[in-house]
């Protein structure tokens, strides 16, 4: 089927009502973007929970976010970067603890920041697609307990609304939350993120409030917003595998994992169950019962990076897996072609991901792919097989519609600090110099050579 029929028979916006001052070629445009998060690149992120943590000394070589890349001073050079490589789109998050410091007060000064941000995309017509929760809470909110405090949809609510009210008119693209799933595991029971604990009871109670705070959200966005905006979820999915094929428990766990980890969170939000325990581990929530039998996404967003050897009692689990969780990952074996943080370079798991996540039937767009890769000697290679792998998908009829790199420039990344550098840009941190890397260069030869007049065209294999 072609493009333009998917997206008729769909019912969804053309891409042309999708812009915020849309030129008429760019219906059905493909979007091009990166993607990045506003801790890891405004500095001065001082309000919230994960700077907390890192004035406890929890980020490896006790590096604290500090300035970050000093993106609140430079985002105006940094979105003519983006637009430099020839993007039509950008995904960025916004910093609750900027907007509402304090609990019920609002800064009118951090909304202007964001409504400047939105200008400069609009300059460079690059359309925006916006995350209200990017892994950081103000730290008012992680103090009454984060996702675990019944109080925190009806907080993120009005939060939510804040935002639909002041930006809402500019914006076409939301993710709700980003990758929740990983800031479950990561708070409550791998320990790689605030509040860093073993605490199953609390990953469970974060499932289910962060679920009722995506469905008030997906409401609040559509209701508040007098123009047609589509409303997903970034979610992060790992192409898990036993590590023994011949180990049962392996095999077993395996499953267990892809179906609480990759697929009940997209169950939840399509309204199909909501399955978010882990037998003998995660008891079970309570329904959030103005999700069931409903979809509250527009899109399913894919954040994508590598795949997960599962480890029967393993001792040595992978980084950032604690000894608490009975189970080992591995992101990566020997010999394998792997990042600087040990994730596998692994393309065939984005093309199975893709297909898993088509069944679902919703539009969906990769709203996060990448490498750390400071010598720069992988990303082109990885850059061409994951948009090989795309366009193999696209050609066999699944409904994507847009690809962003992670990340435009190298920035925070989070228990790690600043040593991965993931960016098409690099990043000197001392003068805060940023270069394009050779790979930047690739990524936006690619671009254009997909690009026809103003109109740009899903990856095809054959030019890749
Ligand atoms: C994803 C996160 C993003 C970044 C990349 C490398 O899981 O969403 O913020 O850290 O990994």
């Amino acid at each position: 089927m072609a493009r333009e029929e998917i997206h008729a028979s769909s019912g969804r916006p053309t891409g042309e009502s999708l812009t915020s001052n849309p030129p008429t070629e760019r219906r059905n445009s493909f979007l091009w973007g990166t993607a990045t998060s506003s801790h890891q690149i405004e500095g001065g992120n001082d309000k919230n929970d994960w700077w907390a943590w890192e004035l406890e000394g929890n980020i490896e070589g006790g590096a604290r976010s500090g300035q970050a890349t000093d993106h609140w001073n430079r985002f105006r050079e940094d979105i003519r970067l983006a637009h430099e490589l020839g993007l039509n789109s950008y995904r960025f998050s916004l910093e609750w603890s900027r907007v509402e410091p304090q609990e019920g007060q609002w800064d009118s000064g951090a909304f202007e920041w964001y409504e400047e941000l939105l200008n400069e995309c609009e300059k460079y017509s690059l359309t925006p697609m916006l995350t209200l929760h990017h892994f950081t809470s103000p730290k008012w909110f992680a103090d009454a307990g984060g996702f675990t405090w019944p109080g925190s949809a009806r907080r993120f609510a009005e939060y939510t609304k804040k935002v639909a009210q002041r930006l809402g008119s500019r914006v076409p693209l939301w993710c709700t939350f980003n990758e929740p799933m990983v800031m479950i595991t990561g708070g409550y029971l791998g320990k790689f993120m605030p509040p860093a604990k073993f605490w199953p009871e609390g990953a469970s109670l974060a499932c289910r409030n962060i679920l009722k705070s995506h469905v008030r959200a997906y409401e609040i966005l559509k209701q508040e917003i007098q123009r047609p905006v589509e409303v997903g979820i970034a979610h992060n999915l790992l192409d898990f595998m036993p590590d023994r094929y011949w180990h049962p428990m392996e095999l077993v766990i395996t499953q267990v994992l892809h179906r609480f980890y990759n697929r009940s969170w997209l169950d939840a939000v399509t309204g199909r169950k909501q399955n978010f325990g882990v037998p003998g581990l995660v008891p079970k929530p309570r329904p959030v019962m103005d999700a069931l039998k409903r979809k509250t996404v527009d899109f399913i967003g894919v954040n994508y990076y590598t795949k997960a050897y599962v480890k029967w009692r393993s001792r040595d689990a992978a980084e950032g897996v604690s000894s608490d969780f009975p189970i080992g990952l591995a992101f990566s074996r020997r010999h394998e072609a792997v990042s600087d943080v040990g994730w596998a370079v692994h393309p065939q798991g984005l093309k199975k991901i893709l297909k898993f996540v088509s069944g679902y039937g919703l539009p969906i767009y990769i709203t996060e792919n990448g490498i750390a890769d400071r010598s720069d000697s992988l990303r082109k290679e990885y850059l061409s097989s994951h948009l090989a792998a795309t366009a193999e998908a696209i050609q066999e009829g699944m409904d994507i519609r847009g690809y962003y790199y992670w990340s435009l420039m190298d920035n925070f990344e989070w228990v790690k600090g600043f040593g991965p550098r993931f960016g098409l840009y690099s990043v000197d941190y001392d003068t805060f110099d940023r270069q394009l890397r050779d790979s930047g260069t690739y990524l936006s030869q690619l671009i254009r050579a997909h690009r026809d007049g103003n109109v740009w065209k899903a990856p095809r294999s054959e030019l890749l």
